[in-house]
């Protein structure tokens, strides 16, 4: 496998992807399914958060018990529109993380990418960061998002989707190669449109049925 890129094999999200990958799933079990796996994923990219130990009080007697080290939690963003699926679900298992979202759009003729919308929290630079987008095709946008992430400085950037193409991941990883990748699956290839075969389709369309 790739340097630098984690395939979270665990058997109910290969199962979940499963589901989401067949073309008459329709757009309800799609989302949903997609918020089940994005629990599943952020839980897996999370396991190695630092610990340290506090002493609390339960019923019975005082013990030094594990709580999370860093001192704020991390800024989740989302590359918009379908970043938004995986953000709810990490959202309800990080619930004290803060957001943020960037809005890049695939020039349909070209495939580059184009910046329409960013806000993140002002102190973005005393926080982890986990960057989500279900699909990494080209790479274009993950790359460019990634980018101008950067500037604000975040202790650290984990890239996390549901799946990827070995092109986006090398263009990626030429780009970033510091930039950790989290998966569900790589997939075998992109066609010519930049579309993830076998992928699953448009994942914007099939999270909101806008096709
Ligand atoms: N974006 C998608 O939604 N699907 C793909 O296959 C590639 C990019």
């Amino acid at each position: 496998m790739a340097a630098n890129v984690s395939v979270i094999q665990h058997p109910l999200v290969q199962h979940k992807l499963t589901l989401m990958r067949r073309a008459d799933t329709h757009t309800q079990d799609f989302r949903r399914l997609l918020r089940e796996i994005s629990l599943l994923l952020a839980y897996e990219v999370t396991r190695d958060l630092p610990l340290r130990t506090e002493t609390i009080q339960t019923p019975l007697a005082e013990m030094a018990a594990p709580v999370l080290a860093a001192e704020k939690n991390m800024v989740l963003v989302s590359i918009m529109r379908a970043g938004q699926g995986l953000l709810d679900g990490m959202i309800e298992l990080i619930p004290t993380a803060k957001v943020g979202h960037i809005g890049l759009y695939r020039e349909p003729s070209t495939l580059t990418v184009v910046e329409y919308y960013l806000k993140l929290p002002a102190d973005t630079n005393q926080r982890d960061m986990l960057v989500v987008d279900p699909m990494l095709a080209t790479g274009n946008s993950a790359v460019a998002a990634v980018e101008r992430l950067k500037e604000a400085n975040p202790l650290s950037i984990k890239f996390v989707c549901l799946l990827a193409a070995p092109e986006g991941i090398a263009h990626f990883h030429e780009q970033h190669p510091d930039v950790p990748i989290y998966t569900a699956a790589i997939d075998h290839k992109l066609d010519e449109h930049g579309y993830i075969i076998p992928g699953l389709g448009d994942a914007g369309d099939r999270l909101y049925g806008t096709k």
